[in-house]
This record gives C-alpha cells, sequence and structure tokens, in this order.
C-alpha cells in the first residue's frame, strides 16, 4: 500500500537573478513500512523536500498526498493539525524544550494536541528507548545520544503516519550512531512505521529498505538495498 505519494514537487526560493531551484519536478512513492535513506551533496535539496514531506513549508507546484490524503489541500489550521498528529519529525540538534524533562519532551505534542498520554503507554516507549532512569532529567543532563533518544519519543509517541529524520546521527559518534539507527529500525519493524532519514553516512544508508540520491533538486538515483527482505519475510509469517 502506497502510504506518500509526491507528484512532479518543485520549490523555489527567491525570484529574477536570484532564483534557487531548491526541488526540480520531483516525483516518488514511499510504501507503508518502507525505512528509506535520502543522501544527496550539501545543498540538493534533502532538507527543503523533507519539510514540505513534513506540511512545514509549502511547495511552489506539485502535491503531496498522505493515506491518499491531498496534504496541501488543507487549509492553515487542518495542516496544522496534520503536522501534529501525521508526522513526527527528527532533527540534528535535537530541537528538545530545554525547561522540560525526559517525559514532558516525549508527552508534549501530544498533551498539544489536547490528548492525555497514557502511563502505560509512557512507560513501554521510555522501555524502548533506555530512558526509564532518566526520565525526569531535563536535556541539558544527558547525552547526545540521549538526547536524540528523548526527540525519537516525541517523534514516534503520536504514533504517526510518518517519521522523518533529518540527518539525526549528524552530531552523534559512532557508537550513539549506530544505537539510533538500531533504535529507528526496531520501531520500524515493529510497528511498521513509515521513515524517510537524511543522511551523509553511508553505513546507515545501507541499513535503510531504499536509497534516493538527491542532485540539484532531482532524484539521480532511487534503488532497493535488499535489506526489505526482512520484511518480505516478516510480512509472509503474518499471512
Ligand atoms: N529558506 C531559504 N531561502 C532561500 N534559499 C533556500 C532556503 N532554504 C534552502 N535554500 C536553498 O535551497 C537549496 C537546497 O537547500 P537544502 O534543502 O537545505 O539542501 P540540503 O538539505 O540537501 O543541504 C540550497 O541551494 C539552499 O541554499
Ligand atoms: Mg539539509
Amino acid at each position: 500500500m502506497e502510504l506518500l505519494k509526491i507528484e512532479n514537487l518543485c520549490k523555489t526560493y527567491g525570484k529574477g537573478e536570484n532564483e534557487v531551484r531548491a526541488l526540480d519536478d520531483i516525483s516518488f512513492i514511499v510504501p507503508k513500512g518502507q525505512m528509506a535513506a535520502i543522501i544527496g551533496p550539501s545543498g540538493s535539496g534533502k532538507s527543503t523536500l523533507l519539510h514540505i514531506l513534513g506540511g512545514v513549508d509549502r511547495p511552489t507546484s506539485g502535491k503531496v498526498f498522505l493515506d491518499g490524503q491531498d496534504v496541501y489541500k488543507q487549509n492553515n489550521h487542518n495542516l496544522a493539525v496534520f503536522r501534529r498528529r501525521q508526522v513526527g519529525l527528527i532533527y540534528q540538534f535535537y530541537n528538545l524544550i530545554p525547561v522540560l524533562n525526559a517525559e514532558e519532551n516525549i508527552t508534549l505534542p501530544m498533551i498539544m494536541d489536547g490528548r492525555t498520554p497514557k502511563l502505560e503507554q509512557l512507560y513501554d516507549m521510555l522501555k524502548m528507548l533506555d530512558l526509564v532512569e532518566r526520565r525526569h532529567h531535563l536535556p541539558s543532563q544527558l547525552s547526545g545520544g540521549q538526547q536524540q533518544r528523548v526527540s525519537i519519543g516525541r517523534a514516534l509517541f503520536n504514533s504517526p503516519g510518518v517519521i522523518l529524520a533529518d540527518e539525526p546521527t549528524g552530531n552523534l559518534d559512532s557508537k550513539n550512531s549506530a544505537e539510533i539507527i538500531a533504535l529507528l529500525r526496531k520501531s520500524n519493524r515493529e510497528m511498521d512505521q513509515t521513515m524517510l532519514i537524511i543522511t551523509h553516512d553511508e553505513n546507515i544508508a545501507l541499513q535503510c529498505d531504499r536509497i534516493i540520491t538527491l542532485s540539484d533538486g532531482k532524484i539521480v538515483s532511487d534503488k532497493l538495498t535488499g535489506q526489505s527482505g526482512m520484511l518480505d519475510d516478516r510480512r509472509q509469517d503474518d499471512v
């Protein structure tokens, strides 16, 4: 089933001589449960693409469908609700609220959406993130890897349709990077979570099901890695 459908997406910044074509007619489909890496040189449009998929930045032209819904056909109010419920964003520098502790950061999007977090669900999430002992710590009292685990929890806790991560391991050493990717892989497999991950790290890209390469705002390569085989095995077990 296609979860995300991107049709002829274009984004230009500036006007006249200063015009930059950040995205130049991009189309692709992401099936539910796929974990895809987006790679490409700096300035190739990766972050712009992720922001548009996440409802953060409007396209100049083209369409984005999530679960069959035309994302940019919605009014601003519904687009804000879409962003809160359907998208989990993970950034390189975590973007945690400094005065909130780990569990408050994780539950914040749900509370802002007017819903009450279930304590059992919160505990399960903290356990998966290996943060039970640290749940009352402020971001400043946590290591980089722990802070990124909090931000992953915040992104996952709402069970959004899609997780979008912009260089989630860009600020971490190799051990912490490996842990973060393992964690994303685990939630991808266990919760059938669809993910798009921007990375500069070839090893990380190779752990994903698919690698999409951008250059100058265009897709120049789009390949399956063979990792998706495990996904197929599990699907067969399900039948
Ligand atoms: N807000 C903006 N205003 C003007 N130009 C921008 C803006 N955001 C990005 N760009 C330009 O769009 C292009 C793509 O940027 P970006 O999506 O950040 O690339 P990447 O994430 O691959 O490094 C670059 O040329 C960048 O300078
Ligand atoms: Mg970027």
